[in-house]
């Protein structure tokens, strides 16, 4: 069941919002449109939006399970989830494991060296503005989030990367890094709210050294390398194995 009631209270580049009959949920819709370098690049993928769904779906419950407050409520169809709806602060929360991406663009940092402790950085959401990088001071002076609750995100975040890392790591993946967004629900608690998928994570195959070959993620798009939706049909069947076996 694909159709939706609700009003559309935001499209955004890779998902739709629409309310619901309760005023505290939405319904979060899945599109297959691909983007890159701040939607300078576009595509559609075709079933990019059910896979980014499901896949998001399980790790949502994967990390509540582990005491990480998030939006999710519950897939509602195979392109569309319930969740909180939330004021979402707009800040792109990056963590990573391995060196690579904008990392190694803008520093001399080589591409693949373990990060030991992984390294957390804040961007400010903004495609037109090119999402920049925030210093600690920029981070204060826009005064999106008060000091204790930067402390909460990055805690947050830390956790949310020592779960994830763990799971993959058992799913013969390598999470590089990924980026997290947060919001404020009804209650005004901070919850790690967007999505979690292929579109905002890296994963490298462990399988597989060969450097082009093992990327599962969507730098497959950004640097046209093909077998896009193979990639996530990869991570999604790794994931639905692991879930079929533990039950
Ligand atoms: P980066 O190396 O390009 O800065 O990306 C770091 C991580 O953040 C990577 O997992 C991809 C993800 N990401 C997003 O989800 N949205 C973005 O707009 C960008 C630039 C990166
Ligand atoms: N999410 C960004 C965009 O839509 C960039 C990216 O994921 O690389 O352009």
């Amino acid at each position: 069941m694909n159709h939706i009631q609700g009003s559309l209270i935001y499209e955004g580049k890779a998902k739709r919002i629409f309310s619901s009959e309760d005023p505290n949920r939405v319904l979060i819709e899945f599109k297959n449109d691909a983007t890159a370098f701040n939607a300078k690049k576009r595509s559609e993928i075709d079933g990019k939006g059910r896979l980014n769904c499901r896949i998001s779906g399980a790790l949502f419950k994967l990390l509540e399970a582990n005491g990480i407050p998030t939006h999710f409520l519950e897939l509602h169809s195979e392109t569309i989830m319930f969740a909180d709806k939330v004021n979402v602060i707009p800040l792109e929360v990056v963590i990573r494991n391995i060196a690579t991406g904008s990392l190694c663009r803008e520093t001399p940092i080589n591409h693949g060296t373990i990060l030991n402790p992984p390294l957390l950085d804040f961007y400010y959401k903004d495609d037109q503005l090119g999402d920049p990088i925030l210093t600690e001071r920029r981070l204060k002076l826009l005064d999106l989030i008060n000091a204790s609750q930067k402390e909460e995100v990055e805690e947050i975040t830390e956790s949310v990367n020592k779960i994830l890392k763990e799971y993959f790591d058992s799913l013969d993946l390598i999470l590089v890094d990924f980026k997290l967004e947060f919001g404020f629900n009804s209650l005004g608690k901070i919850v790690v709210a967007d999505e979690i998928s292929p579109d905002n994570c890296r994963f490298w195959d462990k399988k597989n050294s060969d450097p082009q070959d093992r990327i599962l993620d969507k730098d497959r798009f950004r640097q046209d390398l093909g077998g896009v939706i193979d990639a996530y049909e990869e991570i999604f069947k790794r994931i639905e194995n692991f879930s079929s076996n533990a039950s």
